[in-house]
C-alpha cells in the first residue's frame, strides 16, 4: 500500500512499487487525463509534476514518489501558473486532437514556475521532449509567451495576415 499526495489530497492504492505512477494515476485514483503515448519517456504525454517539477510518470516507479507532491492536470489549474497557462492555451486555441496537450500544459506550467518571462530558447528547450503530432507548436510557444506577459503575441497578426 502506498500513500501518494495528489492535487493536495491523500490517495492510497493497493499496488505493487514497480508499478509506473502513470498506471497509479489512470487505474487506480482515477485521473485519467494524464496520457499515455510512448511509454519509454520519449513524448511526454505523461508529464505530472513532482514538488513542481516535470516528470515522465510512465517510466517513474511508484515506489520513487516518496512524500513528495504529485500534481496533475487535474489540479494545475490551482496553481498561478496553471490558471494562466490554460487561460492561453484557451485564448490561443492551441489544441487539434488534444491528446498530448495534458503533457504540454504541464511542461508549460512548470517552465513558468521557474523561468517567468522565458526566451524562444528557454520555450524551445523546456517544450522539446513534448511531441505533439498535430503539430501545433507554433501556437504552443505563443501560448506560453502570452500567458508569461498577459499580451498576445505575433500570432494572432501572422493568421489575420496569412486569411486577408
Ligand atoms: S508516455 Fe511517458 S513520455 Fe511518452
Ligand atoms: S494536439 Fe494532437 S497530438 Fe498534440
Amino acid at each position: 500500500m502506498v500513500t501518494l499526495r495528489v492535487n493536495g489530497e491523500d490517495r492510497q492504492a493497493d499496488v505493487p512499487p514497480d508499478m509506473p505512477l502513470l498506471w497509479v494515476l489512470r487505474d487506480v485514483v482515477g485521473l485519467t487525463g494524464t496520457k499515455f503515448g510512448c511509454g519509454i519517456a520519449q513524448c511526454g504525454a505523461c508529464t505530472v509534476h513532482l514538488d513542481g517539477q516535470p516528470v515522465r510518470s510512465c517510466q517513474l516507479p511508484v515506489s520513487a514518489v516518496g512524500d513528495r507532491a504529485i500534481t496533475t492536470i487535474e489540479g494545475i489549474g490551482a496553481t498561478p501558473e496553471g490558471t494562466k497557462v490554460q487561460q492561453a492555451w484557451l485564448a490561443v486555441d492551441v489544441v487539434q486532437c488534444g491528446y498530448c496537450q495534458s503533457g504540454q500544459i504541464m511542461a508549460a506550467a512548470a517552465l513558468l514556475a521557474r523561468t517567468p518571462n522565458p526566451t524562444d530558447r528557454d520555450i524551445d528547450a523546456a517544450m522539446s521532449g513534448n511531441i505533439c503530432r498535430c503539430g501545433t507548436y507554433v501556437r504552443i510557444r505563443e501560448a506560453i509567451k502570452q500567458a508569461a506577459t498577459g499580451q498576445p503575441n505575433g500570432l494572432q497578426v501572422i493568421v489575420d495576415g496569412g486569411a486577408a
